[in-house]
């Protein structure tokens, strides 16, 4: 084992979550401004147990939580490896927020397996990497459908669909898409089985709502085709209503969002798996300063801005 290190990014679903667990599509982007780097170091022989992580940067309490996960994922990394005995250092820094939507969880799995590839120096295709990371996915959320590991380990914005497609997808050539963390923790597991118990309970209800967050995500590749970001702004908001009928928006969520589409963005919802963490919100570069100070002012704990690549 050498030294290694692997890197990976922050994810926002612009469309499309929840209903991707089962089987619609959705379209994620990685936010490569929001990064986070896994770098591991073997221990001097003679050490061999000792598993030690440090983490920096934005991380807190709830990633620590998050680390039993990653720690079965790397004991399973050092078993492929067969070199199980051999003792680490692990150092993640990252400045993703946990339990935010940003896919922290995930981007910590794909960059602590890019680290591991690198520290064994063997190459590592994609559908591997996304295969490992689901190990702690699974582990930490039960039923993931990979969205967040494929957006966290992209350089390009994903079209995605479970365990069927997964591509680049371009972006309109204007607008911004404003990102705005509510300070509230969101657990992806909670809000997942919420949905879940739902659609057991009442399919009839929950069902279309499943099916019409398809419709819209199909619909807002269109938009993206046609660099339409008003027709893509209606869909956003479209997302929203049936999101918060899927009961995984939040008074705090909702208040950034109506703040925002008062404030003149196009569109504007929440992003992840909601139930807190963050919202994204649609809208002209020129009325973009108008719409974060909005947010600011009310009690948006931060604000990034996400200025879409169109090539
Ligand atoms: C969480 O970032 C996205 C969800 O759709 C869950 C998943 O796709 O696994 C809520």
């Amino acid at each position: 084992m050498e030294i290694g290190t692997g890197k990976s990014y922050a994810k926002i679903i612009l469309i499309g979550e929840h209903a991707v667990v089962y089987g619609e599509p959705a379209i994620a982007l990685p936010v490569k401004s929001i990064g986070l780097s896994a770098r591991v170091a073997p221990l001097p022989d003679g050490r061999q147990e000792v598993t030690s992580a440090f983490f920096t940067g934005d991380l807190n309490a709830g990633q620590l939580t998050n680390f039993a996960g990653i720690a079965m994922l790397i004991r399973r990394l050092l078993v492929f490896f067969d070199d199980s005995e051999q003792g680490f250092h692990l150092t993640i820094t990252s400045a993703l927020p946990s339990e935010r939507g940003m896919g922290s969880s995930a981007a910590t799995a794909v960059a602590v397996v890019r680290a591991f590839y690198d520290a064994f120096q063997t190459p590592l295709t994609r559908t591997a990497l996304l295969n490992w990371a689901d190990i702690s996915e699974k582990a930490l959320h039960g039923n993931p459908s990979g969205l967040d590991a494929a957006t966290a380990s992209a350089e390009k914005p994903q079209w995605f669909v479970r365990g069927k497609s997964l591509r680049s997808i371009m972006m309109p050539r204007n607008g911004v898409l404003l990102i705005a963390d509510t300070g509230i923790a969101g657990q992806t597991k909670v809000a997942v089985d919420l949905v879940a118990q739902k659609l057991k309970q009442a399919p009839k209800v929950y069902r279309p709502l499943i099916t019409d967050i398809g419709t819209a995500v199909r619909q807002a590749a269109l938009a993206l085709a046609q660099d339409d970001i008003i027709t893509l702004g209606q869909l956003l908001n479209r997302d929203q209503a049936d999101l918060a009928a899927l009961g995984v928006s939040s008074p705090e969520l909702d208040r950034l969002i109506n703040v925002a589409i008062n404030h003149g963005a196009y569109g504007a919802k929440l992003t992840g798996s909601g139930m807190g963490g963050c919202m994204i919100a649609l809208a002209a570069e020129d009325q973009a300063p108008t719409i974060i100070q909005a947010l600011k002012a009310a009690n948006a704990v931060k604000v990034w801005e996400y200025h879409f690549e169109t090539k």
